[in-house]
């Protein structure tokens, strides 16, 4: 069953490959639509993003669950609808990570262990693998699994030529499309990496048009939420020439202070660093930064040809349909795989499955940003209420039928048909 029929681009069969201009056709694929989720009579899951064809809209987001061959080898086996490898850079040798590298946050206020994890901090840094090793795995997966969707994560300094190299050895390993980590929050901002350029719009500018004059495949600028207004960047990679943005990266934080050893954690020799955070905390967060960056791109750029990839604190397949009905293409998921493992991806599917069949959706098109156009502002609220007080009361004045007219409120009733 042939999927995204409301929207002409970027997903129309008709018009598969939407390029900006001179960036070539993306590597054709093929993917039958029996991946996780899909069969015969069931609503069809299968997405056709940027020319990117997947048999579900659920993508394993940059980060542990996208560390090497095996890993990611397991989520196709799996059934994700594709892999986004942990960000790469030229010159892993300057990448040293510490441990522990992860806090997590309970529920339950005293943190007890039997509560769910509601929330996850890490101070990783971006693959300490070196990069050749990484291409030869994703080279391996390519040739494995050519129908399946392969996205190298990059991440360079403020350095034209390194990006550019950077992006010429990436394609070369097969990848399907570039996801630009401009929103690495933790490690390395002297060097201008990361999150250093998604919160500067005149950096990213700069570094948004090296990347788009280089890459010959997709690229999809991933944001920071640790900015004031998240439109402000996402335009600017829109308009350099990105094919879509990914949103959110975590979200700065402090997970807590042992009040034994009066330590921030996580604690590394005594000592920590503000982190990342992220899981189903984020979600909300994530919501309103996907919902502001979805409205941009159906404002400003109605020619279409640019997606969204929305990402924060996805656990269920009710937490995707909330993305999805605010516009996102794509749903991606990272410490929930962390957090439950690959077989993650099956339950995914069959609950966004369950709700579409509620609704009567058949594909994901059916009910892509249904949810948007119901954003306005507090002002247009205040107006929108006023107005159905106002129809209210009116349907209150007068009795509709003779049969409504009571002994007790008979001079009342009387008076709300006086029209003076
Ligand atoms: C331990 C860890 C490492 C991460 N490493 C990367 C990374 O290398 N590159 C990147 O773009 N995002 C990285 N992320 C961010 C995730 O891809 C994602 O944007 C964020 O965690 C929010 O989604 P989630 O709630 O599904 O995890 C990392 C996240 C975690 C938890």
């Amino acid at each position: 069953m042939e999927s995204l029929t409301l929207r002409a681009s970027p997903s129309s069969t008709a018009s598969p490959l939407l390029r900006l201009p001179g960036r070539r056709r993306a590597a054709s694929v093929r993917v039958s639509a029996s991946g996780a989720g899909a069969g015969a009579g069931e609503p069809d899951l299968s997405v056709t993003v940027n020319g990117l064809k997947m048999p579900n809209p659920f993508v394993i987001g940059s980060g542990p669950p996208g560390t090497n061959y095996t890993v990611m080898k397991r989520a196709f086996d799996e059934g994700w609808g594709g892999v986004i490898a942990k960000t790469v850079s030229l010159d892993a040798g300057k990448v040293i990570n510490v441990t522990p590298r992860y806090a997590r946050l309970r529920a339950d206020p005293n943190g007890s262990t039997k509560s769910p994890i509601i929330g996850w901090q890490n101070i990783e840094l971006i693959s300490d693998r070196p990069l050749e090793t990484m291409l030869n795995e994703f080279k391996q997966l390519k040739k494995e699994y050519p129908d399946r969707i392969l996205i190298g994560s990059i991440m360079e300094e403020y350095n034209k030529a390194a990006w550019h190299e950077l992006i010429e050895r990436v394609e070369e390993s097969g990848v399907d499309a570039l996801e630009i980590n401009f929103s690495c929050p933790h490690g390395m901002p002297e060097r201008k990496m990361g999150a250093a350029v998604g919160q500067d719009c005149a950096l990213l500018e700069e570094v948004s048009g090296w990347i788009n004059e280089k890459a010959t495949v997709p690229v999809w600028s991933k944001m920071t939420p640790n900015i004031t207004d998240i439109t402000q960047p996402s335009r600017i990679a829109l308009k350099s020439g990105s094919e879509g943005i990914a949103a959110i990266n975590t979200i700065m934080s402090v997970m807590g202070i042992d009040l034994k050893t009066l330590r921030p954690e996580p604690c590394v020799e005594g000592y920590s660093t503000p982190g990342g955070y992220s899981a189903r905390a984020v979600h909300p967060i994530a919501l309103a930064k996907v919902m502001q960056i979805a409205r941009l791109i159906k404002e400003e750029f109605p020619e279409g040809g640019r997606s969204l990839s929305a990402i924060g604190g996805v656990e269920t397949g009710n937490d995707a349909a909330e993305f999805i009905l605010l516009g996102a293409d794509t749903v991606q998921v990272c410490t929930g795989v962390m957090m439950h493992g690959y077989g993650l991806v099956k339950k995914l599917c069959t609950e966004l499955q369950d709700f579409m069949r509620m609704h009567d959706f058949s594909s994901i098109e059916d009910f892509r940003g249904a949810s948007l156009p119901y954003f306005t502002t507090h002002t247009d609220l205040v107006q929108r209420q006023k107005e159905a007080i106002k129809q209210r009361k009116a349907i209150r004045m007068g009795l509709q039928s003779d049969k409504d007219w009571t002994g007790d409120g008979f001079v009342k009733e009387t008076e709300s048909m006086v029209s003076n």
